[in-house]
């Protein structure tokens, strides 16, 4: 069954500019792809203790995620169920139980409902607060990772990951005692549709050495040395699975980027990559570090950099929620080396965040633009190029200077937005994968 028809021939790298602008295409997106999808919730470090909490998003509903008594995490939709208020309006902290503020129905840390004010005078004691618990989260972890889902088709995210398991390990299994977030979270808004930022993640390293060369000659005194420049950028590969994506340009040694994080975190961070070969494998630990997207919403940088998700705000906005995660065992001067290399890069005001800001949001406001919608756009790079599991990388690769990865991205969310079950889905990559191991595609014309 071809499903991409609806939003132009994605199979053949041509994407319909309305999917970006359409107020009835996101409000479907909210229900196919962010009902049905594994979202990330939180991070292990973000919840040291019982009855620790963070608010987040899953689409536009605000869901609590919270440490339960037995070490477990929960996550309920943060709405109580008399009038719909956030039963909670913190961003995060530390609770027995959650009050809310409206009329001061009381909820437990798993969001059964459990104290209702003046019960047997106002319900006349025939409520069942049995019934009126919130909404509870479909939530399983990974290494240390919470995600969340309404919907109960979806496979397990083990299986969701696939073979992006291999690239999202090479950084939470890097090192010896894992990772942790920095405390807080940075947030802003950019007036863009949420998918150039996540496809872009999960895709592009062709803007890199144009959009961003100002700010890599500015941000360090070897701009000599970085990786990426036009003609003589190493070689480097682009993953593609499930709807997520991977791509790195191939580094000769650790620390060639993270030059902007000084030469202390270059020192620390080569004096102990062994733990990091040991770990992951040299060969891994050299050929994945850059951009990554796992379906829909979620998308990190670098081995030591930024994790974020992309929260959709109606068809023309982005809320971004952004971590800087860093080693735990490494040292609070390598730890706030990292974290300012952070924010001169891709913190809100970061030099490399504000270039892919500014293109997102130009792309947006031309299709305001009647005539601008009309056309599709190009997303044909290197189609018909793929291979699979070869250099050692698992699953279906192109170099990196492709979009091999956009096109899966865009796949998965047309199959989505059509309404296809998980299982479906699953049969329709199983042809797919048969199709391009027998048959190459061809460059159509746009
Ligand atoms: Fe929450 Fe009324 S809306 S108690
Ligand atoms: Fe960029």
């Amino acid at each position: 069954m071809t499903v991409t028809g609806e939003f132009g021939d994605i199979d053949n790298g041509h994407i319909d500019p309305k999917i970006y602008t359409d107020q009835a295409i996101y409000e479907r997106e909210l229900e196919q792809v962010f009902g049905r999808s594994w979202l990330f919730l939180a991070h292990d470090s973000q919840l040291p203790k019982r009855g620790s909490f963070v608010q987040t998003y899953m689409g536009e509903d605000p869901v609590l995620v919270v440490r339960q008594g037995d070490g477990s995490v929960k996550a309920f939709l943060n709405q109580c169920r008399h009038r719909g208020m956030r039963i909670c309006r913190s961003d995060e902290g530390t609770n027995k139980t959650f009050t809310c503020s409206y009329h001061g129905w009381a909820y437990d840390l798993e969001g059964n409902l459990i104290n209702v004010p003046m019960e047997d005078r106002a319900y006349r004691k025939e409520i069942d607060k049995s019934r009126w618990g919130a909404v509870k989260v479909r939530v399983e972890e990974y290494k240390g990772f919470y995600f969340g889902t309404w919907s109960e088709d979806v496979p397990e995210f083990t299986d969701y990951l696939g073979d992006m398991a291999f690239y999202f390990d090479a950084v939470v299994g890097r090192w010896d005692n894992g990772l942790e977030l920095v405390p807080m979270t940075s947030k802003w808004v950019i007036d863009c549709n949420w998918k150039f930022a996540s496809e872009q993640s999960a895709s592009d390293m062709y803007h890199v050495p144009f959009s961003h060369a100002s700010a890599r000659m500015a941000l360090t005194d070897k701009p000599e040395e970085w990786p990426m420049r036009w003609g003589d950028a190493p070689p480097g590969r682009q993953f593609s699975g499930n709807g997520h994506g991977s791509g790195s340009v191939w580094l000769p040694t650790l620390g060639i980027p993270d030059l902007v994080s000084g030469q202390d975190y270059v020192d620390w961070l080569v004096s102990n990559q062994a733990e990091v070969f040991r770990n992951i494998g040299e060969e891994r630990a050299l050929k994945v570090y850059a951009h990554n997207t796992i379906f829909p919403n979620f998308s990190w940088l670098g081995p030591n950099a930024t994790m974020r998700v992309w929260h959709p705000r109606g068809p023309g906005q982005v809320e971004v929620w952004s971590w800087t995660y860093v080693p735990k065992d490494a040292p609070q001067n390598i730890k706030a080396d990292i974290r300012r290399g952070v924010q001169r890069t891709f913190g809100p005001a970061g030099s490399f965040e504000t270039d892919d800001g500014e293109n997102w949001t130009e792309v947006q406001q031309v299709l305001k633009g009647w005539k601008a919608r009309q056309s599709k756009l190009n997303a044909q790079m290197g189609l018909g190029h793929e291979e699979r599991d070869v250099h050692g990388l698992p699953g279906l690769s192109n170099d990196v200077f492709s979009e091999t990865a956009a096109r899966g991205f865009y796949r998965r969310w047309a199959d989505l937005m059509a309404g296809l079950s998980w299982a479906e889905i699953r049969d329709q990559d199983a042809a797919r994968e048969r199709q391009e191991t027998i048959l190459p595609k061809e460059v159509q014309e746009v």
